[in-house]
């Protein structure tokens, strides 16, 4: 058995951050930082565009960014939060520029910034159009010079350990849930093992594998949400996940599809259906460049009214050389399936993106169990909204992780280790006989999502979905009650949980609103609400 000060869980931007915040802080205290998968394989290392924040009050104003962002939000972004996050932005990301992070810069020294959809302003500081392929160095560099820290890797965190684990009923309505730690599946060594802490950051990411097409890397299976939903922590607005209106069409390739950013729109790249028109000025009058929820939606129904597996994104009329410059490891990618962009057009599809709604937090991440913190995309801080604004996430993630090493700094010192916590309870399980059991259900798992709870939704959809996760989720867990536990059925069991409360909260909202769109409730209701499960 371990024990910490600080555990945090996950490897991506906001759990590095943090750990970097508090072990800075907090020099002869312990941090341990334990990911279940290699230490950068997380959503940050994928992000391309950028990360968004005002750093030319001569251009740009805290003001447009804020108005750019409850726009996107749909009424629903909490607005001290958004205030929060975009005055707050530009310290957070100096803070990463002096851990090394670099940004593309002008000749004459300044950043250069690029746009996105729904922005109002260029604002978006990149590196090429691997931004968080290099923040992710960044940081993993920085962390590997504090001596407090601890990283372990292959680590697969199964729950958190709360009063229920020592033999207490804990439900939604009990006051005061605690978190003293987690069982975490060693995944070298195959054991299950107890961690101790004081205080726990989830920063498990988002959940983009819970569909068949997904920009997200494998480990994106809201492992986060649904332990804390096991937990009896709050859960909110999980009906708004963003489908990204451009990953590469590739037929027949599975898996995370190659994200085209959305920067390339912003440089002035065109959408165009298959009769070659460029069909986005029929949606919006911002076109290309409207909220990413228009632009997915538009794409979908182009593709459902020409029959069509892909649009293209049109980026013929570049100048090659600056677009090389800009999105070298797109130009590459693209080259890699023959397709040359100054020749050829790109075909591209909406992919299941990220995930809006999350674990509930207060303006400190905090979640609803106490010692318990949540940032980045697992988290819902009441930024996003309804929709979040392009660029957005790593910035927050930056912020939030901040925010949280303020309050659990003043609270550690007050905190003891629990020491009563039973081992894990393995009796009554044994080897499974096949995978396939696993395998399929999964399968099974992310077409109910994508045919029945994609970008267009409506009720019966929504209620074959809620029926399917039924009889999946009573299969998974009879399996989880009776084999030893592996990490694939560990992260099924997570997907469903996952997916029901996305069926939950899209069933739950009689309206359309930002990501949520339901064929059956075109209009917004008046009831301006977060669903809250
Ligand atoms: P992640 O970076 O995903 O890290 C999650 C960590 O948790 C991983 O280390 C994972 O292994 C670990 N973990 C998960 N479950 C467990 C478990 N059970 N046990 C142990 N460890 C676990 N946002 C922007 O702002 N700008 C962009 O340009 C941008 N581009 C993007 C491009 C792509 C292709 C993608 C996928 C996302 C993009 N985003 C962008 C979104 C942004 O990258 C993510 O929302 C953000 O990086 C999430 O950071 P995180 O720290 O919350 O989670
Ligand atoms: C992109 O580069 O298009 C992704 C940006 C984001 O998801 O914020």
């Amino acid at each position: 058995m371990r024990q910490t000060d600080f555990l945090v869980i996950g490897s991506g931007i906001a759990g590095l951050t943090y750990a970097l915040k508090v072990a800075e802080q907090f020099p002869d205290r312990k941090v341990l930082v334990m990911t279940k998968a290699a230490a950068d394989e997380t959503n940050t290392k994928y992000a391309q565009g950028g990360i968004a924040v005002v750093n030319d009050l001569e251009n740009d104003s805290y003001e447009k960014h804020i108005d750019d962002t409850l726009i996107a939000g749909d009424g629903l972004c909490n607005e001290k939060v958004v205030e929060i996050v975009v005055k707050e932005g530009p310290e957070r990301v100096n803070d990463i520029i002096e851990w090394g992070a670099r940004f593309d810069k002008e000749t004459d020294g300044g950043y250069k910034r690029g746009r996105e959809g729904g922005h109002s302003e260029f604002r978006i500081l990149h590196h090429k159009d691997i931004t968080g392929w290099e923040m992710e160095r960044a940081l993993l560099d920085a962390v590997s010079k504090q001596q407090n820290i601890e990283f372990i890797k292959h680590c697969f965190v199964i729950d958190i350990i709360t009063q229920h684990h020592l033999g207490y009923l804990v439900t939604k309505a009990t006051p005061d849930v605690e978190c003293y730690g987690v069982y975490v599946l060693n995944l070298e060594t195959n054991q299950i093992e107890k961690i101790l802490s004081k205080i726990t950051l989830m920063a498990t990411g988002g959940n983009g594998q819970v569909y068949r097409t997904t920009t997200n890397p494998s480990i994106a299976t809201g492992d986060g949400i649904s332990m804390v939903y096991r937990a009896k922590g709050r859960i909110e607005n999980m009906e708004f996940i963003q489908f990204h209106p451009t990953a590469l069409y590739e037929p027949g390739v599975g898996g995370q599809a190659f994200l085209i950013t959305e920067a390339v729109r912003g440089d002035g790249g065109i959408l165009r259906n298959k009769d070659g028109e460029a069909f986005m000025q029929r949606y919006d009058e911002r076109k290309d460049l409207a909220p990413r929820d228009i632009v997915a939606r538009a794409i979908d129904s182009e593709m459902k009214r020409t029959g069509t597996e892909h649009v293209w994104l049109d980026c013929r009329h570049f100048n090659k050389e600056k677009f090389i410059e800009h999105f070298p490891n797109i130009y590459q990618k693209c080259l890699s399936i023959g397709i040359d962009v100054a020749e050829h057009m790109i075909p591209v599809a909406p992919a299941a993106h990220y995930s809006c709604g999350g674990i509930k937090t207060d303006e400190w991440g905090r979640s609803s169990i106490n010692n318990l913190y949540a940032c980045g995309e697992c988290a819902s801080t009441g930024l996003h909204g309804a929709n979040r604004l392009a660029s957005n996430s790593l910035l927050e993630g930056l912020v939030f992780a901040h925010r949280c090493s303020i309050d659990a700094a003043e609270k550690v010192n007050a905190i003891s280790f629990q020491n009563n916590i039973p081992d894990w309870n393995a009796e009554g399980t044994s080897q499974p006989g096949e995978m396939i059991l696993i395998t399929q259900s999964l399968k099974e798992l992310q077409l109910v999502m994508s045919d029945y709870v994609g970008i267009v939704r409506n009720d019966i959809r929504l209620q074959r979905a809620s029926r399917r996760l039924d009889l999946l989720w009573e299969e998974t867990e009879q399996l989880y009650q009776t084999t030893t536990v592996s990490p694939q059925l560990l992260e099924l069991r997570n997907m469903i949980t996952v997916g029901y409360l996305i069926v939950k909260g899209a069933s739950f909202r009689k309206e359309s609103r930002g990501l949520h769109y339901n064929t059956d409730y075109t209009g917004k209701s008046e009831l301006v609400q977060n669903i809250v499960l």
